[in-house]
């Protein structure tokens, strides 16, 4: 055993070991300690709240509990964007709770965008499925990883990472998402900004954007708040 003189100092680097290792693990979503754990959805109705879902009994679990058809029929993006997202995940398939995977289906309108986002849990992998689309991610020092992605390619966005695509054709494009998390979270850029409720302040975003308040209130006005 350390003298006591010297416990703080060993201390502190077991936790600074612990930490190291702990940190890699604490990143993504938790590792599973059973084969799976549908989740159930009913108990949630009362105030208790927890990370995830509760797992319904597997003698209650069925085939369809794994099964969605959410990705089969295209989304409307007849939006001002021209694009929309469809995702599966454990929202909507309950099978997929604590298995830290989840998929979405992108259509894009000619030369429609998906526009800038970020995913707080999650890697991005698109693969696209019909047309070209140009990508893009930037990173925290703001460097701008963009290229054109073909029917058949697929490319990556960092977890947490700003990014964005854009249907470089005029014949309606389909990409397929695959996510390193069962609810990856999607933040847009502009709605967090322009959308939020109660709003940021036009005086914050006209400073921050360095235009004048009128204009922020104009965009503002494109987006309405969801709250
Ligand atoms: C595309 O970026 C998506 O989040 O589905
Ligand atoms: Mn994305």
């Amino acid at each position: 055993m350390a003298p006591i003189n010297q416990l703080p100092a060993a201390l502190l680097a077991a936790c600074a070991v612990f930490l190291a290792l702990a940190a890699p693990l604490l990143a993504g979503n938790p590792d599973m300690l059973q084969d799976f754990c549908v989740a159930d959805y009913k108990s949630l109705k009362g105030p208790l709240r927890l990370n995830g879902f509760p797992c319904k009994r597997p003698e209650n679990a069925t085939a369809n509990d794994f099964f969605s058809n959410v990705l089969a029929k295209p989304g409307n993006t007849n939006n001002p964007v021209g694009s929309a997202v469809t995702a599966a995940n454990v929202e909507n398939l309950p099978g997929l709770n604590t298995l830290g995977v989840s998929m979405s289906r992108v259509d894009y309108a000619p030369w429609g965008v998906n526009p800038p986002h970020t995913h707080p849990r999650a890697t991005e992998i698109i693969f696209v499925l019909e047309g070209s689309l140009d990508v893009g991610f930037v990173t925290t020092g703001g460097y701008l990883y963009g290229r054109t992605v073909c029917k058949g390619e697929i490319f990556v966005f960092p977890r947490g990472l700003l990014h964005f695509q854009k249907n470089n054709g005029g014949a309606p494009a389909v990409a397929i998402s695959a996510f390193n998390s069962q609810l990856p979270g999607t933040q847009s850029l502009a709605v967090a900004l322009f959308g939020a409720s109660p709003p940021v302040p036009t005086d914050v975003l006209a400073r921050a954007l360095q235009i004048d308040g009128g204009v922020v209130e104009a965009i503002k006005s494109k987006f309405p708040t969801n709250y």
